[in-house]
């Protein structure tokens, strides 16, 4: 009796799920019964190769208080997103290479917002309820117009911070630049 109840509901659950008839969905390419997704580059169907996905965790073990550099966001990076892995006393904090600060600089802690910077605008959260495990993060959309630098003031252990942005294809292949204005040798230096 059981046994032929477990192959009844076996069953059903093949004809429901496994053998679903295709068309219910509709993919990214507008087709009904495509299980086509967008990929990380925005590429419907794509497998992640169509631009750079840049991602890591800083997890160094500091001693100094105060400002350290934890990751370099170049220009032209979209969908940047920088997340601390838990919640700390530590703040994230970021300027332009052009010596802007943009959030959290000179020791001044800004409120959760949203800031311009680097041609695009940063969304900083810092999840305040007691009984929230989140650290902070800020998030944007991009293109950045500028490199911009993301540091942690660091007042206590390090939980770590993901950071992750994507460089779109037209921005992997170096631009034909004249030589005095090739990435690197910044004529602000
Ligand atoms: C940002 O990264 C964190 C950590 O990987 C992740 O939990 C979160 O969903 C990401 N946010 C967005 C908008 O991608």
């Amino acid at each position: 009796m059981f046994v032929s109840y477990l192959i009844l509901t076996l069953l059903y659950f093949q004809t429901a799920v496994l053998a679903r008839p295709e068309g219910e969905s509709i993919g990214c390419d507008d087709y009904l019964g495509s299980d086509k997704v967008a990929d990380k580059c925005g590429i419907c169907g794509g497998d992640n190769t169509g631009c750079k996905v840049v991602s890591g965790v800083f997890k160094h073990t500091l001693t100094n208080l105060g400002y350290h550099k934890i990751v370099e966001i170049p220009e032209g990076a979209i969908k940047i997103n920088i997340t601390e892995m838990s919640k700390s006393n530590n703040y994230l904090a970021l300027r332009s290479r052009s010596g802007r600060s943009i959030i959290n600089g000179n020791w001044a802690i800004d409120r959760p917002g949203r800031y311009e910077g680097g041609g695009t605008t940063f969304t900083y959260k810092r999840p305040n309820e007691i009984s929230s495990t989140a650290g902070e993060s800020f998030l944007a959309d991009g293109p950045t117009d500028e490199i911009l630098d993301v540091y942690m003031i660091h007042q206590q252990p390090n939980p770590g911070i993901l950071y992750e942005y994507i460089i779109p294809e037209a921005n992997i292949i170096s631009p034909q630049l004249p030589p005095h204005r090739r990435p690197g040798k910044s004529s602000l230096l």
